[in-house]
């Protein structure tokens, strides 16, 4: 990405009330970093928070607050001011400015202005956890986000964490570079977006089997691929489910994550995933579990250690590939190994029924590491790419599928 990549972008930033009222500056500097012009506009709520002249002296530009001025009406109006952004940002969205967009309503600057727009709006909420988790939050967040075509408003966070009013939940407002980082997303063309329109289905992580209620079979899976594939899908316009096992790893923007813990659990959540146009299934899925769960904690006694007793999970992937209505366009399956890595990918190949697999040899740093060294196998061919970082790899994965796609 290039320094400057709102270089000639207009954003119009609409500031709400909220304590988060003061990030706004902060996004404004990050705005014009990124080389992008800032036009701001204040509500009378936002302005008991952050005063006109510190938004005018970062914007370089008047700050618009009500209206009816005459004086703002000759210079720029507030339907040109509108039309003039490439992008409008409302930061902090509050619950009264999401619930006036949703509902039309018209009745100040701003809300006149997120209806007179014909262009697209990016929603930055921060509010209590509680407004945040109200239904009528929630329903008016839905609807703006399936509007039609550009109407459809694009939301980034809230986030989770403490609030100024003491307690904890989502309702704080994303950070200024999280909410550039969509900025940059939201006005990205239809040609950096080969996959919309396009569904996927990604699983990541490790699975864990419970043996009882505080002990599990894992593996050493980070679920860094997987996440960095379904990021580089989502970047390319594509709606993406994400199913993980248990991770460290943050949501990827834009991707819709379905936490689980199992197999059988990790299966359920892929298959109700679908339809999808693809599947990529990298997940490291236990091959077995414990055929009885105990349901206390087993405790160590004069018998000695106990005997687990094991049975084979089902294969997800073996699963999703199967011919059928709803199998995928393109199943996609992951070989981990550490010996014969071409051999053992393709005998997978075929065995699972899909239709590339990637190939990493994990004999040598790969868990937990940013790093990678992959062979793609398909039924034709087989590619050796260069060892290069996780997200580069999930880049160039993404790129093939949304030209794999566009032939289909
Ligand atoms: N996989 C799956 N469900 C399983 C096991 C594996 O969906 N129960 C998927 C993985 O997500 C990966 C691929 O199958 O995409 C290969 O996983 P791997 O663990 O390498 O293969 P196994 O089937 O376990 O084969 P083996 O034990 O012979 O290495």
């Amino acid at each position: 990405m290039t320094d400057s990549p709102l270089s000639a972008r207009k954003i119009l930033l609409i500031v709400g009330g909220g304590i988060a009222a003061y990030k706004a500056l902060e996004l404004v500097r990050l705005i014009r970093k990124a080389g992008g012009e800032v036009r701001a506009l204040l509500t009378p709520a936002g302005a008991e928070f952050v005063t006109p002249l510190s938004l005018a002296s970062l914007t370089g530009h008047p700050v618009r607050q009500t209206l009816f001025m005459p004086d703002d009406e000759t210079t720029m109006g507030h339907i040109e001011l509108s039309r003039w952004a490439d992008l409008v940002v409302v930061a902090p969205a509050t619950a009264g400015l999401i619930a006036k967009a949703a509902n039309g309503m018209a009745d100040d600057l701003a809300s006149t202005t997120l209806l007179a727009t014909d262009k697209r709006v990016l929603l930055a909420p921060a509010m209590n956890v509680r407004m945040w988790l109200h239904p009528a939050v929630h329903a008016n967040v839905e609807r703006l986000k399936g509007f039609e075509g550009d109407h459809g408003m694009a939301v980034v966070g809230p986030d989770d964490g403490e609030m100024a009013c003491g307690e904890f939940g989502p309702g704080r407002m994303a950070e200024p570079a999280a909410i550039l980082d969509a900025i940059i997303e939201t006005l990205r063309g239809p040609a950096d977006r080969p996959l919309a329109g396009k569904r996927a289905v990604v699983t990541a992580g490790p699975t864990f089997e419970a043996i009882d209620p505080v002990r599990g079979l894992t593996n050493r899976s980070s679920g860094k691929q997987g996440y960095a594939i379904a990021a580089a899908l989502a970047a390319l316009g594509c709606e993406v489910t994400l199913v993980s096992g248990p991770t460290a790893l943050a949501t990827p923007n834009g991707v819709k994550r379905i936490d689980v813990e199992g197999a059988l659990e990790m299966q359920a959540a892929t298959e109700a995933a679908l339809p999808a146009d693809v599947a990529v299934l990298s997940a490291a899925v236990a091959d077995w579990r414990v055929d009885t769960i105990a349901g206390g904690k087993i405790k160590k006694g004069p018998g000695g250690p106990p005997t687990l007793s094991l049975i084979e999970n089902p294969d997800i992937l073996a699963g999703i590939a199967a011919p059928g209505p709803r199998r995928p366009a393109l199943v996609i399956g992951f070989a981990a190994e550490t010996t014969d890595l071409e051999a053992n990918a393709r005998s997978k190949l075929s065995r699972k029924g899909c239709d590339w697999i990637v190939g990493n040899d994990v004999s040598a740093d790969v868990f937990g590491s940013d790093g990678n060294t992959v062979l793609l196998v398909t039924a034709g061919a087989t590619e050796s790419w260069p060892r290069q970082s996780k997200a580069e790899i999930a880049r160039a994965l993404a790129l093939r599928i949304a030209d794999h796609l566009s032939k289909a």
